[in-house]
């Protein structure tokens, strides 16, 4: 017979293997760096300028970042820091190459969602990060799934589990319980609200002396940041419903909101979820965080039926947190949650599928303009290769053909072309900051 011993046991075995093999195998070519951009890529794909045009400004002012010459040839190489130096500095044809941010606006804040594992999400985060990096924002992601594919992705992989979302909110927790007692000691009704007391399981754990800036961890690109996920974070499902248990009008679902509302509104310009594949506690505060919801769902039929019943579970999931109105402190929240856009993503479409073709034609029958016009292709390129997952935009072009890699960043770079769209106007949308 097997207990829960044993099951530790096996695991403590597996553990002690895991930490040999890291031993045996880490190398600093481990740690994931980020490569440098080539002035074709500089001027045409990334300033959107003419090559001779950059050649020519960059020629004029010596003092502005010249990049590397490698061996090979004629190009030159910049690193993500030199092209935003030169993004602030350069205009042409008097246009600012900064990108759009209304003023007095807080970051903007896109859930990428759907409860289907192998829907693309994390692919779709990545990718949607990198190119807004490269297009000059700042990027905060949020990985709230435990499987941590964007957070090995950006590099991340010793990840200590209370610097995760389970750590805000155990965090935001104790926060919100001793507001709530506190406010009903101060109450005048005369009615005492019995105090709610947390364990000390939640209390010793020091939470409370962390500061917001603990739990965000720089990644392998400099203007991209993130609060990772690993895999001890699985229990936060669990962890939840305790919690909420201890504490059952705690607003569990605004807990990562609450956790952004208290970072500069000048910090970030965009911040990315990464969903775990279900509807719980850690996808909820996701979505009620979010302004934008992004569904990515493959082009097939079980693909289309699963966000289906996706949409249908967030709806009702959405609709019972109206009963928490009245709990929070007035001006703190809005209820229901209501988003500033909403779009589903055709995500591996093979343009020549017939199959996939018919798909994409019946979601915009079903979901009109709620589709976005460009699916993401499926592409070779993306497939993993090493240790880390690499986005298009992380692969070097002289890596693999030319053409593929050239095809996938075209696919990828135009659903961002048009999320970046929905975003400027989700953005103006979005209410001032007080
Ligand atoms: N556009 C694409 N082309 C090819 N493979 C893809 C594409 N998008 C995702 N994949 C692959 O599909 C698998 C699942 O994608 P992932 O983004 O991790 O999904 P999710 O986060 O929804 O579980 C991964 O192996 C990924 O490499
Ligand atoms: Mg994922």
């Amino acid at each position: 017979m097997y207990t829960h011993k044993d099951l530790a046991q096996l695991q403590a075995q597996s553990l002690k293997m895991q930490g040999f093999i890291r031993q045996q195998t880490y190398s600093p070519q481990n740690e994931k760096t980020l490569r440098r951009f080539s002035s074709w890529e500089v001027a045409e794909l990334i300033f959107k300028v003419n090559q001779s045009t950059m050649r020519g400004r960059l020629a004029a002012d010596p003092s502005l970042p010249q990049g590397q010459v490698e061996e090979d040839g004629r190009q030159r190489w910049y690193t993500l820091d030199e092209i935003n130096e030169l993004r602030r500095r350069l205009k042409v044809n008097r246009r600012s190459l900064m990108p759009y941010r209304p003023a007095g606006k807080r970051a903007m804040r896109a859930a990428i969602a759907n409860f289907k594992g192998g829907a693309g999400k994390s692919t779709v985060a990545l990718h949607f990060a990198h190119a807004a990096a490269l297009d000059g924002y700042r990027v905060l992601c949020v990985d709230f799934d435990p499987q941590a594919t964007l957070s090995h992705s950006m590099g991340l992989s010793d990840v200590a589990e209370e610097y995760t979302v389970w750590g805000i909110m155990a965090r935001d927790l104790a926060a919100e319980t001793t507001r709530m007692n506190a406010a009903s000691q101060g109450a005048e009704s005369g009615a005492t609200l019995p105090r709610r007391r947390l364990p000390s399981s939640i209390t010793d754990m020091g939470l409370a002396d962390l500061r917001v800036s603990d739990f965000i961890k720089p990644t392998n690109w400099p203007t991209i940041d993130i609060v990772p996920s690993c895999a001890n974070a699985a229990f936060v499902e669990f962890a939840s419903a305790q919690y909420r248990h201890m504490n059952p009008e705690w607003s569990f679902f605004a807990a990562v909101s609450r956790f952004l509302d208290q970072l500069p509104p000048e910090a970030y310009d965009l911040v990315i979820f990464d969903c775990p594949p279900a509807i719980g506690y850690q996808s909820m505060n996701a979505v009620f965080a979010a302004d934008m919801l992004y569904i990515p769902s493959g082009p097939g039929y079980w693909e289309y039926d699963s966000t289906t019943s996706f949409i249908g579970q967030l709806s009702e999931a959405l609709e019972d947190l109206s009963r928490f109105s009245g709990l929070v402190p007035a001006g703190t929240m809005t209820l229901p949650k209501a988003f500033l856009d909403l779009r589903f993503l055709l995500t591996r479409f093979e343009p020549n599928n017939d199959l996939h073709r018919a798909m994409q034609q019946a979601f915009i029958k079903v979901w009109g303009d709620r589709v976005a016009e460009h699916p993401i292709e499926m592409t070779r390129a993306v497939e993993q290769s090493g240790r880390f997952l690499s986005s298009i935009y992380e692969i070097d072009y002289r890596d693999m053909t030319r053409e593929t890699w050239r095809r996938a960043r075209a696919s990828f770079d135009q659903a961002y072309d048009e999320f970046r769209t929905h975003l400027g106007t989700a953005w103006d949308k979005l209410e001032d900051e007080a």
